[in-house]
């Protein structure tokens, strides 16, 4: 495997898929009730935007600084949140500088938003990275980290006896057959753990791919969102990407709406951003049935 999340955290898909994230934990634990958290593809759990791998994309000048730089009073209430979530952890190093250098991975997001009764598994399968994650979370009984595939996982740990639950889902895409390993992958855990709420982000490559990856979704209870840099995107690099969420939490549609048109506006001209529900999420009166 030569996939390294330090090359491209904080950029713009890390963006879309933090910004969701954390208003999904916001949403998910607003009752008393414990919840039960899975990050599939956990990464390192933090990265050093000032470090060589970052440094050699710039990924994050163009994501997640460029936001930061753009942060108003006004500003949407998820994104703030995001933000005000990045900004912690990177003052965990020491004073904050001019720039904002340690950016949290989406392990260190949800840490942030459990309660103490929640629970949370991050699994990597990669030695390094794996190394990385269990590092960053030494000696925090609240996070169990796991070197595991993320897709036997799901098996092996859903449903969860707390019978509330988020999965995030979110695979490097460097192995030519990801979207059918991740759909039968989603298919298993919804048929073990079928109210879970799930997050799956995607690339926007192969757009047909990409597709027929949501359509197989779309019988589901299902908000898709997606970010697509237009113009501004580079030839070679990613240009466009989504998060399907399976049964979002009450009022996540309503952030999304608010937040993401925001987050491209700042992100640069022809950047846009998609909110939609699956045609099966519309309540069956809203369909004129
Ligand atoms: C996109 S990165 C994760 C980023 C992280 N979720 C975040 O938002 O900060 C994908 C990670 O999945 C790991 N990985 C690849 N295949 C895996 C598998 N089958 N199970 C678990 N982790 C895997 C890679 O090593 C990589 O660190």
């Amino acid at each position: 495997m030569n996939y390294r999340h330090g090359y491209h955290a904080g950029n713009f898909a890390d963006v879309l898929k933090h910004v969701a994230l954390v208003e999904l934990l916001r949403l998910l634990t607003a009752k008393d009730k414990k919840l039960f958290v899975l990050d599939t593809h956990a990464g390192a759990g933090g990265y050093d935007l000032g470090g060589d791998l970052a440094r050699r994309t710039g990924e994050a000048d163009t994501g997640v600084l460029q936001l930061a730089m753009a942060a108003q009073g006004d500003m949407p209430a998820a994104v703030a949140r995001y933000l005000a979530a990045v900004g912690a952890y990177d003052r965990k190093f020491g004073p904050p500088g001019p720039t904002l250098r340690h950016y949290p991975g989406s392990p260190r997001l949800i840490r942030a938003g459990l309660r103490a009764a929640d629970r949370f598994v991050a699994c990597e399968l990669h030695g390094q990275e794996a190394l990385a994650l269990k590092r960053e979370f030494a000696g925090d009984r609240a996070v169990e980290v796991r070197q595991v595939d993320g897709y036997q996982a799901l098996k092996a740990l859903l449903p969860p006896p707390e019978r509330r639950g988020l999965v995030l889902i979110d695979p490097p895409f460097e192995a030519a057959d990801e979207f059918e390993r991740l759909l039968r992958a989603v298919q298993q855990g919804l048929r073990r753990f079928a109210t879970g709420c799930y997050a799956i982000w995607y690339p926007l490559k192969d757009a047909a791919a990409a597709a027929r990856f949501v359509d197989a979704l779309s019988q589901m209870r299902l908000l898709v969102v997606e970010l697509h840099l237009g113009e501004r995107a580079g030839a070679d690099k990613l240009a466009a990407c989504g998060l399907a969420v399976i049964n979002p939490p009450w009022m996540f549609e309503e952030a999304m709406r608010e937040a993401l048109p925001w987050v491209a506006r700042q992100l640069g001209s022809g950047v846009s951003a998609t909110v939609r529900a699956a045609p099966a999420s519309v309540p069956a009166r809203a369909r004129g049935a």
